[in-house]
């Protein structure tokens, strides 16, 4: 066994039962997130096959690695007493559809796509760190490690998108992606995600 999924396998320190539940929260919605971006880059690849087959090794390897991620929280979950989330269906669903629309809609909107989900995704993961510190090392550490490459996947789209004009109705795609994004990771967590922004929030100002 790898010494992350070892880390990611090991009970947490004792934290209070609030904190616990939190806890928990953060592998289920980060488990439920990763599941979705599965099925955002196998949908956006099905069609690129077709339709923008330069595409497809960058969407491939994106593809691995949120494969790997969704594995490493998945093998966190028994630890933390978390299990899949309740509204995972809404998540493939809702992956797949946003996949393909993208992909339909243009090269430009496949990177789109990416960026805002990725933007989202990294200031989630940054919440979640300072949430973490002091509470679950072993997480900390796997969300850490994982929080590298969802950058190194939000530069790409960014590099790939620089220096493009933006439509409006991309602009205002980019814009109702972050917001849905937002929405399930708030549903998926039952509003702790909000709890976690503000506590980041207080420790920067
Ligand atoms: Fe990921
Ligand atoms: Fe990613």
């Amino acid at each position: 066994m790898a010494a992350q999924e070892w880390i990611a396998g090991t009970a947490p320190e004792r934290p209070s039962p609030r904190d616990a539940l939190t806890i928990k929260r953060i592998v289920r919605v980060n488990h439920a997130g990763e599941y979705g971006a599965i099925r955002i880059y196998s949908a956006q690849i099905a069609i690129a096959r077709r339709l923008w087959p330069d595409m497809v090794p960058a969407l491939r390897q994106m593809l691995q690695d949120e494969i790997d991620h969704c594995g490493k929280f998945h093998a966190a979950m028994p630890a933390r007493d978390s299990r899949p989330c309740r509204i995972m269906q809404l998540w493939s669903l809702g992956g797949s559809l946003l996949g393909v629309t993208t992909a339909l809609m243009g090269r430009q909107v496949i990177w789109i796509c990416t960026a805002a989900v990725e933007e989202t995704v990294h200031r989630h993961l940054d919440e979640q760190l300072h949430f973490l510190k002091g509470r679950d090392a072993g997480l900390h550490a796997v969300i850490a490690g994982i929080r590298e490459e969802e950058l190194a996947h939000l530069r790409h789209a960014e590099a790939e998108l620089d220096g493009k004009p933006k439509r409006p109705l991309q602009s205002a795609m980019q814009r109702a992606i972050a917001i849905v994004t937002e929405i399930l990771i708030w549903l998926s967590t039952w509003g702790d995600s909000s709890r976690m922004a503000r506590a980041l929030r207080e420790a920067r100002a």
